[in-house]
Order: structure tokens, then sequence, then C-alpha cells
């Protein structure tokens, strides 16, 4: 018989707890997995593997599941990192229009309009891949995972209500491939329906009952405007204008993911480091994200990115792509201080942006951050969830829209 003064107790006491924590989580794999199998059969056959991607041994088919994932899911997971979580977005979209007022108004319809099924969910995705890769770390109960899919909801909804507020500001006609809450109800009304979005994601936040996260989402309500308020202005000193620029961009950004990223560890009771990990992460996942945005504003089109582009340097702004192309090009910055407001100030600058290798340097400077990323989020326990969110590190970079 075993009792407390067995050499070894306490170990064995750990090795029953971690194999609790390993059963609690396959359980809840293994029901995203019927899932996705149910969903999607045909999906398994194309995307077969032989060996499992964990171990490395060769997979039988009493082997669906051989450590966590199935091999159709290991396979899809490199080509997708969010297949693991693709199961949970699917239903965000209709919890979070639940949130809405209940009554069918003008108000619901607006605050429906762009949860449509058809948002790329980023961050959301972001949030809720963090969650399974810090949960490893830790126990992880089904209340711990429900709150961290509502720190994804709630991501999303403050997002959106920025998307509208922003496209007041910039005069915007188009979003997400139709026309902006402001074209279809007008100002006053897009106005309102942000507020009221957000005043939906304050409630849930509440709810939550943290108010370490309370603390931390509402914070980036705070970046967001402050974002955009850098963003109205410009320095003189050419070398302030980076800093500048970098910092206005972590602001609109990437400190909503880095936020979503250290509340979901907080709910998942990490420790500080972990929490730190994931806050480093999305802020540098964020900010290689906006550079690329930034980058393709130039170089993609509207039928491709479903929004208006070459519109930065038509709201006056000067992005990574321009401020690199300054050092060759000196001209481009007076037009920089006056916001390429003269006649064709903003034919010139694009010149002399294709000219220069400011494409590339944003690229490149994106790449950094990419980099940082992954280097950040390898100091977690290797996990599925983790080699998904180094690999969307890498896959933003090559995104086209
Ligand atoms: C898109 O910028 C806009 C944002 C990322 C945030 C905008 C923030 C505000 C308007 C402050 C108000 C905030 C809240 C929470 C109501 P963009 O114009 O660079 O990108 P786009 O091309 O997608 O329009
Ligand atoms: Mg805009």
């Amino acid at each position: 018989m075993y009792n407390m003064a067995t050499p070894g107790w306490s170990r064995l006491q750990t090795e029953i707890l971690n194999l609790y924590r390993q059963r609690h989580i396959l359980k809840r794999q293994l029901s995203t997995l019927r899932t996705q199998i149910t969903k999607n059969p045909n999906s398994l056959e194309r995307t077969r593997v032989d060996s499992c991607h964990l171990c490395m041994k060769p997979l039988t088919c009493s082997q669906t599941v051989p450590l966590r994932y199935s091999s159709a899911v290991i396979a899809n997971y490199k080509t997708n990192p969010f297949s693991l979580v693709e199961t949970e977005v699917s239903t965000l979209c209709d919890k979070i229009k639940q949130k809405f007022v209940s009554e069918k108004d003008e108000l619901k319809d607006i605050a429906d309009y762009y949860f449509d099924g058809k948002g790329k969910f980023f961050r959301p995705m972001v949030a809720l891949l963090m969650a399974k890769a810090v949960n490893f770390h830790n126990t992880s109960e089904d209340s711990i995972w429900s709150s961290q899919e509502e720190i994804a909801m709630i991501a999303e909804i403050i997002h959106t209500a920025s998307l509208i507020h922003d496209d007041v500001i910039d005069g915007s006609n188009t979003r997400r491939g139709k026309p902006t809450v402001d074209s279809v109800w007008g100002q006053k009304k897009a106005i309102l329906a942000g507020d009221y979005l957000l005043s939906v994601s304050s409630v849930a936040l509440a709810r939550l009952g943290n108010t370490e996260v309370v603390a931390v989402l509402s914070q980036v309500i705070e970046d967001l405007v402050r974002g955009e308020f850098m963003q109205m202005g410009s320095k003189e000193n050419e070398n302030d204008r980076f800093n500048h620029y970098l910092k206005k961009t972590f602001k609109k950004t990437a400190s909503l993911l880095a936020n979503s990223c250290k509340a979901v560890s907080i709910l998942g009771n990490s420790n500080e480091d972990i929490t730190e990990v994931a806050f480093e992460y999305g802020k540098n996942v964020g900010i290689a994200f906006q550079l690329i945005d930034d980058l393709l504003d130039f170089t993609s089109c509207e039928e491709v990115m479903g929004k208006p582009t070459a519109a930065d340097l038509r709201l006056g702004l000067a992005t990574a792509p321009v401020l690199f192309a300054a050092q060759d090009y000196p001209e481009l910055n007076p037009m920089i201080m006056r916001r390429f407001n003269e006649e064709g100030d903003i034919e010139w600058a694009r010149k002399l942006v294709a000219k220069s290798d400011g494409v590339a340097q944003t690229r490149m400077l994106a790449e950094e951050h990419s980099k940082e990323a992954i280097r950040q989020i390898r100091t977690l326990k290797q996990s599925i969830p983790r080699d998904s969110l180094e690999q969307l590190a890498v896959i933003l970079l090559q995104r086209q829209n």
C-alpha cells in the first residue's frame, strides 16, 4: 500500500495530477476533432500524413489521436494555423450577435452588420490559440476556457467598434467588400453604433469579474483612441518620426492583440513570465501585421483588400514605406510635413516610394517582429497550439489582404 510516507509520494501525486490534466485537455480536443471531422470528412483523406508530427512514429489507424491531435489535424494545421480553433471560431459570430439588443431594431441591424461571418476573425483566433497554448502549462477547467472565449469575442467587438469609428474619421466607403456603416446609415448613427458595441464589450468584460482583466482590456480602448490621435499629428524631427510611427502602430493595432493574449493568460492562471510572453507575442505579431498592412496599401488593389488602397497618402499619412523611402529621397520630408496636401504630392510620393527600397525595408522590419514573436512563443512548452502560433507569425508575412 502506498501512503504519504512512501518514498517518491509527492512525485507520484504530481504525475497523477499531470495525467488528469492531460486527460482533460485530450477529452476537449477529441470533441473538437470529432466536430471537425463530421463537418469535413473529405479533408481527412486529402490531408493524411504517415508519421506523427510530435513523436515522428508511423501512424496506424488505431492511432488516430496518437498524442494530442489526429494526423489530419496535424497535417491541416501545417497549412492553416487556425485549424485548431476553427470550430470554436465558427460559433463566435452568433454568440456575439446574441449579446446585442434583443428586439429587432435599427441599432441591432447596425451592430450585426459586420458580424456576417465574412470577417477574418484574426484577433479572436490569436486569442484562442494563445489560450490553448498557455492552458497547456496550467490546469484548464471548462469555466476558464469559456472566460477565455469571452475575451476572444470582446476583442472582436472592440475591434469592430473601432473600425466603424475609423471609417467615419477616414471617410471610407467600403470595408470588407461592402459599404461602410457610415455610408449606409450616416455618420451620427455610425458613431452611436460604435459606442453601443463598446458598451456591450464593457458589460461582457465586467461580467468576467476579474478586475485585472478589466484593466488590461480597458487599456486597449485608451490605446486605440491615443493611437488614432497620434496618427493625426506628425513630428517635425525626422529621427522622431519613425518612433512616433511605431508607437502609434502599437497603440492602434498591436495593443489589442497583446492585451487580449495577456488577458487569456491571466484568466488561465498563468504565472507572470508566461503572461509576459503572451503579451510580447501579441505585440510583435500586431506590429508585423500592421507593417504588412501599410505595405499592402502601396502594393495591393481594392478588389483584393476589400477596402480602398493607396489610401494612406490620401489621408495624409506617412507610413513605413514612405518613412524608409525618405531616407534615400529627402524631398519626401516637406511632403510628409504638409501631409501630402499640395497638388501632385501623392503621385510624386508614390513614385519615390516605388523607386526606393521602402517596401522591401518595411517587409524586413515586419520579419524582425515576426522573428521576435517566434522567439517569445518558443519559450512556452511545446504544444500544437504553440506551433500554430509560431506558424501564424510566419504566415502573416505572406498575407495578400
Ligand atoms: C483602422 O485603421 C483603425 C484602427 C485599427 C483603430 C481606430 C481607432 C479609433 C477610431 C479610435 C476609437 C476607438 C474605439 C474603440 C471606438 P486604418 O485606417 O489604418 O485601417 P483601414 O485601412 O482598415 O481603415
Ligand atoms: Mg481607415
